[in-house]
């Protein structure tokens, strides 16, 4: 972490969390505040004290851990980049944006916050903090009940949030001046390497529809080429991600790709994306494809 910037107040807060054993710590800020950066410290700091420590990741959009469209459950390690983190558990958002898709997001978050066996938890948000971002974050802050939120702002953004929680422990910290912002198109880029490297050796698996429980639409209505899907166990207990690649009413099957062994599927989530092969987001089913679906 040489090349990162810890102000001294990132210190004392990593250092007041430690001494306080406040277990589940919720950071927010809106994008490109380092969050991400400030996760990743905290974690080697409680680390480093000896202490096992999950991170979840929902920032759905920008992801450190796992692919985009989920929020994901990991296991941090002193040694180990944010990135680098072996993915424990994931849970099907099926957006890489949390506008429209609030209830997955806050049900995920507790869900894999719930899953988290470690003395620290720590949560990274989108940062979307306005307008139904700020309604996400207040629920968040509902289901959630952190033991204490950490607020990165530049200025004074995150105030309408944090005069809302005030009843919980707050700690405000400045952005680093080194903090650099991403445009969209850097943003959009690194979500389509992440769904490119995710589906990297995945393979098609055909499936019959009556033997899948569909959830999150109407197959006769929404299951189409290219759609971006989410793969569970009978449990519910997210598996994966697939890209559906043909659909054949008649026959009742459906070819997925993915790189979930076929054996454990029998949940199909469907999400509100559409996806070719190599991890490109499409606007549309049909964008840059000849062969529509049956
Ligand atoms: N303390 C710091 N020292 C050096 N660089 C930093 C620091 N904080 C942030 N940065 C850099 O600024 C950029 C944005 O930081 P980061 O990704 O942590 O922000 P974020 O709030 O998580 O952004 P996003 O909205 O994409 O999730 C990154 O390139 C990161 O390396
Ligand atoms: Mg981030």
């Amino acid at each position: 972490m040489s090349a990162i910037d810890i102000p001294t107040p990132w210190r004392t807060a990593a250092e007041q969390i430690l001494k306080q054993q406040w277990h589940r710590i919720l950071v927010l800020g809106a994008t490109d505040r380092g969050k991400s950066t400030y996760c990743a410290f905290l974690g080697q700091t409680l680390s480093a004290a000896g202490f096992r420590v999950a991170f979840v990741d929902a920032d759905v959009g920008q992801k450190d851990v796992g692919p985009p469209a989920t929020i994901s459950l990991a296991y941090l390690d002193e040694a180990l980049e944010l990135s680098q983190a072996p993915l424990a558990a994931l849970y099907f958002v099926g957006a890489v944006s949390p506008i429209g898709h609030l209830l997955p997001v806050v049900v995920g978050t507790k869900r894999m916050v719930e899953l988290a066996q470690a003395p620290f938890v720590i949560i990274d948000t989108s940062g979307l903090v306005t307008g139904s971002g700020r309604v996400l974050k207040t629920f968040q802050i509902d289901s959630l009940r952190p033991q204490v939120i950490v607020a990165l702002e530049k200025e004074q953004e995150l105030g309408p949030i944090v005069r809302a929680c005030r009843n919980y422990n707050v700690i405000r910290l400045r952005s680093s001046p080194q903090t650099k912002a991403k445009s969209i198109d850097i943003r959009r880029a690194a979500r389509e390497q992440a769904f490119r490297t995710y589906f990297e050796g995945a393979r098609e698996h055909r499936l019959r529809l009556r033997q899948l429980v569909v959830q999150r639409g109407f197959v006769s209505v929404r299951l189409a080429h290219h759609l971006l899907c989410g793969l569970a166990d009978s449990q519910g207990e997210g598996l994966g991600l697939a890209i559906v690649r043909q659909v054949n009413f008649r026959r009742g099957t459906v070819s997925l790709l993915t790189p979930v062994a076929r054996q454990a599927i029998r949940i199909l989530q469907l999400g509100s994306l559409y996806l070719s092969s190599d991890g490109c987001e499409l606007s549309s089913p049909f964008q840059g494809d000849k062969s529509p679906a049956k």
